[in-house]
């Protein structure tokens, strides 16, 4: 049976400053989903939340891009900003950043992943979900996962991962049209480094298997709101949908990478580099800075139909995981503004340290140094004054 997963995930507002939604956001999204599940023609939904971010999963028939499934999770989307802003909630109708919609949500705001493949007798995925960061946050996990075997052991032990993978990468600064690249593990381990290392601009869109050419493990979600507002609105919150076991990576091999916990850009006001801490899913944001956060929940899906998923960093491991990831946040922190804390200028875009800095550039003045007197032998005369701070340093 061919299948379709679509995971369309908005921020249109949340309690108290940049947290969770609200219990009534949630429902009026599940309902939405619920009465419109026949016309969109889905086999199965499943609402949840991470951090700030709702995230809608849907199984169905028709195809990524369908505008019916589309359509439904943005009006959905547009009903639980109706009730964040009745609540009078921070930031209600965040991604939501046109007015109306065309058929299709990329490019409207939301975050989107799809995939569509034939389902396995035993079809495994796992659906990731990040708060408070950027898509290219997914860029070293996925690489130690799909590439390294000193991380992902299926790589050397099974058969079925020895031909690799097939990264498809793309430059997310290019606004007009995809800008993508295709890079092959492992022959094109270096290549695939040399990009994946700067995570604002080129991000992992998707792999495929090799052993069987095309069939899609992951699907990440690569929109850039500042490229849709044209200003900073927020962090593009990434989504991604991660087929595992068999010709893929099993779920612990593409779970593992995360004790890792890298530092990623996001963290407050989208402008530090901050440790990504894995956590169960409906976790709210934390007041420590809003650390960037990710989880994992595990589905086993049978005739397009769910089940109860398997919430992968609730389990007791990662609670030593998190403890090292609130050390390395404090630490981190603890140098506020300065060096590798803070974004560069280009990722910041928060308008006031941008007037701050014209300002001062306005201030500079290009000083031109004062010309040296030349003795008739055409040695230049050493100032009084400097030859009275080599002699003292001298005497030192
Ligand atoms: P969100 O993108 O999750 O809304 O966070 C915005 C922010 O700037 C938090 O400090
Ligand atoms: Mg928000
Ligand atoms: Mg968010």
């Amino acid at each position: 049976m061919q299948v379709t997963l679509s995971v369309i995930k908005a921020d249109v507002g949340s309690v108290g400053g940049h947290t969770l939604p609200s219990a009534e956001m949630l429902e009026t999204v599940r309902q939405t989903v619920e009465s419109g599940r026949e016309t969109a023609g889905l086999l199965d939904v499943a609402v949840m939340h991470t951090g700030d971010d709702m995230a809608i999963l849907m199984s169905h028939t028709r195809g990524v891009g369908c505008a019916e499934v589309h359509g439904l999770a943005w009006t959905a989307f547009q009903r639980a900003t109706a009730v964040a802003r009745g609540q009078g909630l921070y930031g209600a109708g965040q991604d939501l950043l046109k007015d109306a919609f065309s058929g299709n949500v990329r490019g409207l705001g939301p975050a989107v992943a799809e995939i569509e493949f034939n389902e396995r007798p035993s079809e495994a995925f796992v659906l990731f979900a990040a708060d408070k960061t950027e898509p290219g946050a997914y860029n070293l996990p996925l690489y130690l996962a799909f590439a390294d075997p000193m991380h992902s052991p299926g790589l050397l032990l099974s058969p079925d991962l020895s031909e690799g993978f097939t990264f498809r990468i793309l430059d997310v600064e290019h606004t007009e049209g995809d800008r993508a690249i295709t890079l092959n593990a492992p022959e094109d381990l270096y290549d695939l480094a040399a990009l994946l290392r700067d995570t604002h601009r080129y991000v992992i869109e998707s792999i495929t298997s090799r052993r069987c050419p095309g069939e899609p493990s992951v699907s990440v979600s690569t929109t850039r709101l500042r490229n849709i507002a044209g200003k900073y609105v927020g962090k593009d919150d990434p989504v991604a949908l991660v087929r595992v076991q068999k010709i893929f990576p099993a779920t612990e091999e593409v779970g593992a990478p995360y004790a890792l916990i890298p530092f990623v850009a996001g963290d407050t006001r989208g402008s530090h580099n901050m440790p990504l801490m894995p956590v169960p899913v409906n976790t709210p944001a934390s007041a420590f800075f809003c650390v960037p956060i990710v989880s994992a929940l595990a589905f086993s899906m049978h005739g397009g139909k769910f089940g109860r998923p398997a919430d992968l960093f609730a389990e007791p491991f990662w609670e030593e995981v998190r403890r090292r990831a609130s050390a390395k946040a404090m630490e981190m922190r603890r140098q506020g503004f300065f060096g590798c804390s803070m974004l560069p200028m280009s990722e910041l875009e928060y308008g006031g340290i941008t007037e701050r800095l014209g300002r001062l550039d306005r201030q500079f003045r290009i000083e031109i140094p004062k010309r040296t007197r030349r003795h008739g032998n055409g040695r230049a005369a050493t100032p009084a004054a400097a030859v009275g701070l080599a002699g003292s340093l001298a005497g030192r």
